[in-house]
């Protein structure tokens, strides 16, 4: 048994999204949050800068004792995450791979769809682990990028969000694919639009449902669950606190006493 927490970071507070499946699957837990809210968005940024921003966070999560680091942005797994392994004395677990795995369950028609930020679409990182998989699979791929501000706005449900995803949307649509990774923390805050947009007929794979199997996985392997069964508890950190983090804190994590705590990296 073993009380510490897990790190979970995110260029933002879009990774609320996988802590929320790591909260629902694993309550036990103790839960240490980081969002770097001061810098986001790391998607448009270069690899060189997003690998030192998460070297960062990482060293700021092992100072705080955790037992196992999610690194739950997609454009941090994409470009960052084998530098991170390497370098650090931890179990570090990435959302890429996860998702991936989940997308090939799913998929009948072989035909599977990647949205992302833009930077996370350019590394083709889940190209390359799904055709590393199988070789005949067909992939369609799409950067996002305005589906970030929309759920950070809380704007999910309105006619901008219909928009925008039949802007982005509407070509790998008419390419029938039958699977589409959700890849970037903030898309499944878009989950309803998007299931409405596909007619409920394409699978959405949320990446955060993924991570939390494994993360129950690895820590149950190596004898790392904390089994008090007292619920778990959740701080969260953030390197700039504003409206727009208070607004997605409280949309993801139904949570209206929690208040992010302000620390600075730099
Ligand atoms: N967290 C990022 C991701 O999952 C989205 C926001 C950003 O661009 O930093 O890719």
């Amino acid at each position: 048994m073993d009380n510490r927490p897990i790190g979970v970071f995110d260029s933002g507070v879009g990774g609320l999204t996988v802590l929320r499946e790591i909260r629902k699957l694993l309550p036990d837990e103790n839960l240490i949050y980081f969002g770097d809210t001061a810098r986001v968005p790391y998607g448009t940024k270069s690899k060189r800068t997003i690998t030192a921003f998460a070297g960062q966070i990482v060293e700021f999560l092992l100072k705080k004792n955790v037992k196992l680091i999610v690194a739950a942005c997609n454009t941090v797994s994409s470009n960052s995450l084998s530098y991170l392994k390497q370098h650090y004395p931890i179990p570090i677990i990435g959302v890429i791979e996860p998702g991936v795995e989940l997308a090939l369950k799913l998929t009948k028609n072989r035909h599977i769809g990647v949205i992302g930020t833009q930077s996370t679409i350019n590394s083709k990182r889940y190209k390359i682990l799904l055709l590393k998989s199988d070789k005949k699979l067909k992939i369609s791929e799409k950067a996002c990028p305005l589906f970030v501000p929309i759920a950070e706005e809380g704007l999910a449900g309105s006619a901008i969000a219909e928009m925008a995803i039949k802007n982005y949307l509407t070509k790998i649509k008419a390419k029938k694919i039958d699977t589409l990774i959700l890849g970037c923390t903030h898309y499944p805050l878009l989950e309803k639009p998007l299931e409405k947009f596909f007619s409920k007929k394409v699978h959405l794979v949320n990446s955060g449902y993924a991570v939390s199997i494994i993360v129950k996985q690895l820590l149950s392997n190596k004898g790392l669950l904390n089994k008090r069964s007292r619920a778990g508890k959740i701080s969260l950190f953030v390197s700039d606190l504003n409206e727009t983090v208070l607004n997605v804190v409280k949309h993801t994590l139904e949570l209206k006493q929690i208040r992010p705590k302000i620390i600075s990296l730099d």
